[in-house]
């Protein structure tokens, strides 16, 4: 049997993610894609022997707000620049009271609630329905665990992430809603950045990077930018060392995903081929 190639790992995050120690060759690259302009230049890197690509998913310096983001063509040139496992970074709100800011929540669930995005590669010509039943990558998911036990930063295994358009923060009863449909984190950047990972057959792990309590709760009535910015800050170093960590324990993997993420179009067709 012939072996897989080894994983290239990407980064989709906030800016000043690829600032770390150890990154090797580091060398911008635009990547054009047909289906829009990526965020930004796509950075890659060698961590410790693996092949890394990071992208700034609002562009160098905060550029882009979340409904304006060319999701699809972010994860196309993600996929044209070899990324086999996506790991995804991001600030958002908690809906239950004990994950306060400052952690970490790997996702494996998602509401969608965007409306003003283009979310498939397919369409008309061309028609397929991939499944969405599990959106993340279990592999991934653990190893992201793992690296925030070995630097011991507070991680939360598994949750459900609500993606709202925004660009405004929910109002009292939105926030209310969502609670009691059994979300725990809100944000506005990960769909449909999940579910173009999955037509793009990539293994996909998220980590929401909780920066507030939303306004549900009754001692933090409104969010704040100022206040989402100072925890991410706090959390920016913890993400680079988060980062640092998981590489490693991904390049280590080699061969098809056991979940199946690398075969998701395997049954997701519907267009009669040619005759
Ligand atoms: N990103 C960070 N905090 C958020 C919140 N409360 N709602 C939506 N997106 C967020």
């Amino acid at each position: 049997m012939s072996r897989a190639p080894a994983p290239v790992i990407g980064i989709i995050g906030g800016s000043g993610l690829y600032q770390m120690d150890g990154l090797k060759d580091v060398a911008w690259r635009k990547v054009s894609s047909p289906f829009g302009e990526p965020s930004d230049e796509l950075c890659f890197g060698m961590l410790e022997g693996t092949q890394v690509v990071f992208l700034p998913r609002h562009g160098r310096g905060h550029r882009i707000a979340p409904s304006d983001i060319d999701f699809r063509a972010n994860i196309d040139a993600l996929k044209r620049s070899g990324v086999t496992d996506l790991v995804s970074l991001s600030a958002v709100g908690s809906l239950r009271e004990d994950l306060p800011p400052g952690t970490f929540v790997v996702v494996d669930q998602f509401v969608d609630r965007t409306f003003a995005r283009e979310k498939s590669f397919f369409g008309t010509g061309l028609v397929a329905h991939v499944s969405m039943a599990k959106p993340t990558c279990s592999r991934l998911g653990d190893a992201v665990v793992a690296a925030c036990d070995a630097l011991g930063v507070a991680a939360h295994r598994g949750g459900t992430y609500l993606a709202m358009e925004g660009p405004q923060f929910s109002s009292l009863a939105e926030s209310r809603l969502y609670r009691g449909w059994g979300c725990d984190v809100i944000g506005m950047t990960n769909m449909p950045e999940a579910k173009l990972a999955r037509e793009a057959e990539l293994c996909y792990a998220t980590v929401a990077m909780v920066t507030d309590f939303d306004c549900w709760h009754p001692e933090h009535d409104a969010v704040t930018v100022d206040q989402v910015v100072s925890v991410l800050v706090g959390n920016a170093s913890k993400a680079r060392s988060l980062v640092k960590q998981v590489v490693p324990l991904l390049g280590g993997h080699e061969g098809p995903c056991r979940q199946g993420c690398q075969r998701a179009l395997e049954h997701a067709l519907i267009t009669a081929p040619e005759a």
